[in-house]
C-alpha cells in the first residue's frame, strides 16, 4: 500500500513527454495473437496494466521481451506460437478489464477462447453483451461456464453489425475477429476513438483489409493469413488532457511534448473558455494560464466527444474555478463516486444521477482520500496540487494502472509530491 503526499500551491511549469496510451497498447498486445512470429509494439507507457498484459500473453504460451526504444519509452517484441493456448485465467483478467480483448482475437486465431468473466468494477457495471452478440453474428458460440466466457467457432463468417452504442471494447474484439473471418463485416456505429484507429493501423499493417477507418462504418475482408508487423502505439491522449488540466488549475505554464491535440479539441476547448491560453507547437502544445479559471459545463460522450477519462480531473478543475458548472455523465454510471471523496477536500459538487453541479471555492482543503480508480486518483492528485496543505492519496495503484511515475514527473514540473509506504486500511466501520 502506497500514498501520495501532494503539498498545494505550487504552480506547474515546464514540459512533459506522452507516451503511448494504456488503452490502445493493451489492445495492440491482443492483436498481436493474430499472427504467428515476432511482432514489437513501440512506445509502450511504463504502467502497471502493461505488466499484467505480458503477463497474460506468457500465460497463452507467448514469449515476451521488453527493451528500451531509444526516447526512452519501452518496447515489447511478443512471439507468438503456432497454436496459442486459449484460456485466460481470472486472477489476471480481473485486474485488468482490457484482458477481454483477447475474446477477439483467440477465438479468430484458435476456433474456440475460453476468458474469465471480468466482473463488475468501481466506475460502472460495464456490460459485454454487445462483444457477445457481434460474435455471434460472426458465427460464433458464446457461453458462460464457472466463470469463464467460452466462445467457439470453427470458421468465423462476415456479417453486418449495429452496434446499440459506440462501444470502444465491443469495437475492438469484433474487429480484431472479422480481420479473419470469411467474407465481409460491416460494424455500423462503431466507435471512433484514436485508440481503435491505432488498433486498425496496426491490423492492416498486420495484412488485414479496413475500410472506414476512423468513421463510425468500418467494412473489413477478412483475410486468411495475418503476418507479424511492428507498430508504434498512439500517444496517450488521457494523459496529456490531463497535464493540460493541472497546467490550467495552477495556473502553469505547461508544453506536452507528443500530445496530440487534435485528439482533445473539446478538452482543450473548454480549457480556453477557463481562460487557458492554448498553442499548437511542432512536437505537442502549450497550455498557459495566469488567473483563477473559469467555469465550464462537461457532457461526457463517446469520441469526439468530452472522454469520460478526463471527467474527474474537470471536476477537480471546477471545484476551484469562478462560477458554478453542471457536469453530465453520459457512459459510466459509477464515476461521480470520485466526488464524495473530493468532497472530503471542501469541494462543493452535488450529483443527481448522472448529473453534478460543481460549485467554484477559492481554495481546496488538504485531506487524507482515496483513489478508487485510476482517474478519480489522479483527479485527488490534480485537487490536492490547489489545496493548502498536505493532501494523501491512498491507494496509488490505481494511478499506477494508467500514469507512468506521476510523482516524478510532478515533481519535475516543480510540484511537491513524494510517494510513501502505507500502513494497511482495515476498511471503514
Ligand atoms: N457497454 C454495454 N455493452 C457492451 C459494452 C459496453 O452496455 O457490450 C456500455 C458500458 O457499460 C459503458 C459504455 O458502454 O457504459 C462504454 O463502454 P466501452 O465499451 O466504450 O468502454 P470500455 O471498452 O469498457 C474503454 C476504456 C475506458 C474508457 C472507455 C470509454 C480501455 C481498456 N478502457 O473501456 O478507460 O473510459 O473505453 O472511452 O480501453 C480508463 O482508462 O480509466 C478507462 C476506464
Amino acid at each position: 500500500m502506497q500514498v501520495l503526499r501532494v503539498r498545494g500551491g505550487a504552480r506547474l511549469v515546464g514540459e512533459v513527454p506522452i507516451v503511448g496510451a494504456k488503452n490502445s497498447v493493451l489492445k495492440l498486445m491482443a492483436a498481436s495473437l493474430l499472427a504467428p512470429g515476432t511482432s514489437t509494439i513501440r512506445n509502450l507507457p511504463a504502467i502497471a496494466d502493461v505488466a499484467i498484459m505480458t503477463e497474460l500473453l506468457q500465460r497463452l504460451g507467448c514469449n515476451t521481451k521488453i527493451c528500451m526504444d531509444a526516447n526512452g519509452a519501452e518496447s515489447v517484441a511478443i512471439t507468438v506460437p503456432e497454436r496459442p493456448m486459449s484460456e485466460a485465467p481470472y486472477e489476471l483478467v480481473r485486474k485488468i478489464r482490457a484482458s477481454i480483448c483477447v475474446l477477439g482475437p483467440l477465438l479468430a486465431r484458435t476456433g474456440r477462447a475460453s476468458v474469465a468473466m471480468p466482473g463488475g468494477d468501481n466506475i460502472g457495471s460495464r456490460k459485454l453483451d454487445m462483444h457477445f452478440a457481434g460474435l455471434e453474428r460472426l458465427g460464433a458460440a458464446l457461453h458462460i461456464e464457472h466463470g469463464f466466457i467460452v466462445a467457439e467457432a470453427a470458421t468465423l463468417t462476415g456479417a453486418t453489425i449495429w452496434l446499440d452504442f459506440p462501444t470502444v471494447g465491443a469495437t475492438e474484439n469484433i474487429t480484431m475477429a472479422a480481420v479473419r473471418a470469411k467474407g465481409t463485416t460491416v460494424v455500423d456505429n462503431a466507435a471512433r476513438e484514436p485508440e481503435i484507429v491505432d488498433l486498425c493501423q496496426m491490423l492492416v499493417s498486420m495484412g488485414a483489409q479496413i475500410d472506414g477507418i476512423g468513421t463510425s462504418t468500418l467494412v473489413i475482408e477478412g483475410v486468411s493469413e495475418l503476418h507479424p508487423t511492428e507498430h508504434a502505439a498512439v500517444g496517450d491522449r488521457i494523459v496529456a488532457g490531463t497535464w493540460a488540466t493541472a497546467a490550467t488549475m495552477t495556473r502553469g505554464d505547461v508544453t506536452v511534448r507528443g500530445g496530440n491535440p487534435a485528439h482533445l479539441e473539446i478538452a482543450l476547448d473548454k480549457l480556453s473558455t477557463a481562460g487557458a491560453d492554448i498553442e499548437s507547437t511542432p512536437a505537442g502544445f502549450r497550455v498557459r494560464m495566469h488567473d483563477r479559471p473559469r467555469s465550464f459545463d462537461v457532457v461526457t460522450l463517446p469520441y469526439p466527444g468530452f472522454a469520460t477519462d478526463l471527467q474527474p480531473q474537470a471536476i477537480a478543475l471546477l471545484s476551484v474555478a469562478k462560477g458554478s458548472a453542471m457536469i453530465t455523465e453520459n457512459i459510466f454510471e459509477s464515476r461521480f463516486a470520485f466526488c464524495d471523496e473530493i468532497a472530503r477536500m471542501g469541494a462543493d459538487v452535488r450529483t443527481d444521477g448522472h448529473h453534478a453541479v460543481v460549485r467554484g471555492r477559492h481554495q481546496l482543503s488538504a485531506a487524507p482520500v482515496r483513489a478508487s480508480d485510476i482517474r478519480a486518483g489522479v483527479g485527488l492528485v490534480l485537487a490536492g496540487l490547489v489545496a493548502d496543505g498536505v493532501t494523501e492519496v491512498l491507494d496509488v495503484h490505481h494511478i499506477d494502472r494508467g500514469y507512468a511515475r506521476l510523482e516524478e514527473q510532478l515533481r519535475s514540473l516543480g510540484a511537491d509530491v513524494s510517494r510513501h509506504d502505507a500502513p494497511e486500511f482495515d476498511g471503514w466501520l
